[in-house]
């Protein structure tokens, strides 16, 4: 049988199992979910063991590691497979149509947390693993590195990596956890930002102040946070940190024509966000703001009273969580000390500002022209029937970088997620033609990429 026959035999139980693992909560942000997370490790195991493969938990400092391996024989090439089991907190929990952590199936597609990132995604290379070994059709060598804290930073995984470089010698990494243009238009992610973020205070008075005695007189913490944050950024949506574009790549305008060429739908982009138009740097389209440029939010802001009826107070203290998302060559040290530098410097004499860094990455972009990108090309080909695309997207894997440098090895980023499955938000699904046509995808790349390294 071929493993395309056999992934159509049984997909009802490639998608049980999937289920299954959507319903254990694995927030790797929130302790109260330990527990949790450490299940959903247990799950896969027991998921490799079946098809009698080796695997391991690794132990690490937060969240293990599920390694698994299949060495065929050792002249053959290796495929290190690379994705997480975590999953971002499903808050707010009223915004859900359905629990988070009780899938459904509704319009073709599975509603759940972690259903496209990265669960659902992951778990495709389990069971195109499973399709290739029981058909008897696996062409190379296979290894697995799933981590369960990716959501968080993957600090861990980052010592793994270094304290591992033998066991995880390979010859390409694939990862699914990246989107596609859509169904209709394959591509492959080619480029992912860093990133930097901060949390920042500003205090003012030692105390909470009536609006009214004082308010006028003293800095108000909010007022000042807010206008430092406006100046962040100017009327032309460029950020006004000193020397924070000295390093950006730019990009030819070849490069740029060829970017132009992908489809993308504006009207449907504002009509899916309910927004009547967009924003951003000008002088660049909204695929080159997501995909080739820097930019700068705020990810929360909190301060004063904010419960029922007007309280009329000078709050002491206002906060926000501010992040950066990087292109080739910032970095994301030298972007954290330059904000912090000019953060400080724009604040007035009248407030004290604190400056936390959080745990940032370095941007990746994959060249086109390796055997592993081509075998990509080639296997999406094969079941799409059409050519895929290079595209690169605003998120940040930032282990991606970190697997060039430790282990010099390029990441094959086949992702096939949609912008509107809506990862990181309420209502997160996957579409059930995704995950199947993903499995099948997964398991011509291997033929692919054995076939061409041999030539
Ligand atoms: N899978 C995403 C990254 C992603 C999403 C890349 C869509 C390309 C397209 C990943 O799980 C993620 O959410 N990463 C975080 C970074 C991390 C350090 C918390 C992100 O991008 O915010
Ligand atoms: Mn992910
Ligand atoms: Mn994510």
């Amino acid at each position: 049988m071929s493993a395309v026959s056999y992934i159509e035999e049984n997909k009802d139980r490639f998608l049980n199992e999937l289920l299954e693992l959507l319903k254990i909560p694995s927030v790797s942000a929130d302790k109260k979910f330990a527990g949790d997370v450490r299940k959903a490790a247990e799950y896969l195991k027991s998921q490799f063991e079946k098809l009698d493969t080796h695997v391991e938990i690794c132990e690490t400092a937060g969240y293990p590691i599920v390694y698994a391996e299949h060495i065929k024989d050792p002249n053959l090439p290796t495929v290190l497979v690379y994705g997480h089991y975590d999953v971002q907190p499903a808050d707010p929990y009223e915004l859900w149509d359905s629990p988070p952590f009780e899938p459904v199936i509704k319009n073709e597609k599975i509603y759940a947390r972690g259903s496209a990132d990265d669960k659902g995604q992951m778990y495709m290379h389990v069971k195109a693993y499973e399709a290739l070994i029981k058909t008897d059709s696996l062409p190379c060598n296979v290894k697995f590195m799933i981590e369960g804290e990716e959501e968080v930073g993957s600090e861990n995984l980052e010592v793994f990596v270094k304290g591992n470089r033998e066991k995880l010698a390979a010859d390409v990494i694939l990862i699914s956890d990246t989107a596609m243009i859509s169904n209709e238009t394959p591509s492959i992610n080619v480029g992912l930002k860093g990133l930097s973020y901060l949390e920042v205070e500003v205090v003012g008075p030692n105390r909470d102040l009536h609006s009214g005695v004082y308010g006028g007189a003293v800095a108000n913490p909010i007022n000042i946070l807010c206008q430092m944050i406006a100046s962040l950024q100017d009327e032309k949506g460029r950020i006004t940190i000193p020397g924070f574009y000295d390093k950006v790549e730019e990009l030819s305008d070849e490069y740029r024509a060829k970017m132009a060429e992908a489809p993308f739908d504006l009207e449907a982009f504002k009509k899916d966000l309910d927004i009547d138009d967009v924003k951003g740097e000008e002088g660049y389209t909204t695929i080159e703001r997501t995909g080739i440029r820097p930019t700068l939010d705020v990810n929360g802001i909190w301060g004063g009273y904010i419960g029922e009826g007007a309280k009329t107070v000078l709050p002491s203290k206002a906060n926000a969580k501010i992040s950066m998302r990087l292109v080739p060559d910032q970095t994301s040290d030298e972007i954290t000390k330059l904000f912090e530098e000019h953060f400080k410097s724009i604040a007035p004499k009248s407030v004290k500002v604190k400056v936390t860094p959080h745990h940032g990455g370095e941007p990746a972009v994959t060249p086109t022209d390796s055997i592993g990108y081509k075998a990509a090309v080639k296997a999406m080909e094969k079941s799409w029937g059409v050519e895929p695309i290079p595209t690169r997207e605003g998120g940040s894997i930032p282990i991606v970088a970190l697997f060039k440098e430790e282990l010099g090895l390029d990441s094959i980023l086949m992702g096939f997620g949609l912008n509107e499955d809506a990862i990181h938000s309420p209502n997160e699904s996957y579409g059930l033609f995704n995950y199947y046509r993903g499995i099948e995808t997964i398991s011509h790349f291997y033929q692919f990429f054995t076939d061409m390294s041999k030539s």
